[in-house]
């Protein structure tokens, strides 16, 4: 069975405007997926739809939709409903870098919306009609800081760790239900989350880490793309405490980041 007729026809994936989630609408175009993009850029979304149906001959949809507002989902639930939706790609997400009062409490709660109660809904919606229908797949964004305590990014980590751990139960108790689950989790990859950043021996290009969250699907429920990112999270898992791999990273962090202390 081809990847299309197991995860096919339709998929759903968040935070398609840029990025991550841009690279898996341009790779499930090709094989032949029809597409709902969702982001908030909407004439954004427009552009890559209209492009992607042309070059594709598929459908390609796109959905204007802030999935940090309150009821978002009722919104991507009615605008799916008649869609026959098997794979769901929950990736969009942001970060917010430094000091952890950095950003406020409001800024912080509209991230955990985002990260977490956004991909949590979609997943609980979707799942569901997906085991109703035959089968599916998802695919969440996780990161390489949802393995441990990341100073100066730690709010986001632990968001990336609830997502991590969601996405692993939820692979063990609906594979006989015919759908798989799996959490991509990246390093530095070059996109506007990481703009300003340049490239060096971690940091990975979109492709690569798509492709390897689209190949795994099915097959692993975790994904780390890239050798530098497996030897990283391989030698801090065997070799080092969790208390030591956190002193390593908040030690990187504070270098890599100057103004790390800074509140604003
Ligand atoms: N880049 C990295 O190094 C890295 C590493 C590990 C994990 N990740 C994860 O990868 C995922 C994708 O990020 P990226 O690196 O591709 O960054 P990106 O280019 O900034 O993409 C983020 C995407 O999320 C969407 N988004 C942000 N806030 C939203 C909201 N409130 N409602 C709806 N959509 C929203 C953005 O679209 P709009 O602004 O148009 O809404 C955009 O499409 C994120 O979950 C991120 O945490 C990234």
């Amino acid at each position: 069975m081809s990847f299309l007729q197991k995860y096919g026809p339709w998929a759903i994936i968040t935070g398609a405007s840029s990025g991550i989630g841009e690279e898996y609408a341009k790779q499930l175009a090709p094989l032949g997926f029809n597409l709902i993009l969702v982001a908030r850029r909407a004439e954004r979304l427009a552009l890559l739809a209209k492009k992607l149906e042309a070059d594709y001959n598929i459908n390609c949809q796109f959905i204007e939709c802030d999935l940090s507002a309150d009821g978002f989902e009722n919104t991507i639930i009615s605008a799916t409903k008649d869609l026959d939706v098997r794979l769901l790609i929950n990736n969009a997400g942001m970060n917010i870098e430094g000091d952890f009062y950095r950003g406020g409490l409001e800024r912080n709660l509209q991230m955990t919306k985002l990260n977490m109660i956004a991909p949590f809904i979609l997943s609980y919606h979707f799942a569901k009609k997906m085991a109703e229908n035959g089968g599916g797949g998802i695919i969440f964004t996780g990161s390489i800081s949802s393995f441990k305590g990341l100073p100066y990014l730690t709010h986001y980590a632990a968001t990336k760790a609830y997502v991590l751990q969601l996405a692993e139960g939820m692979n063990y108790e609906f594979k006989d239900r015919n759908v798989d689950i799996l959490c991509l989790c990246p390093g530095f990859t070059i996109t506007e989350m990481t703009k300003g950043l340049k490239k060096n021996w971690m940091t990975m290009e979109v492709g690569p880490v798509v492709k390897e969250a689209l190949e795994g699907l099915g097959k692993q429920s975790v994904v780390i793309p890239g050798f530098v990112n497996k030897a990283m999270i391989g030698i801090e898992k065997h070799f080092l405490t969790r208390q030591a791999t956190t002193n390593l990273n908040g030690n990187l962090m504070k270098k890599m980041l100057p103004g790390a202390r800074k509140k604003k």
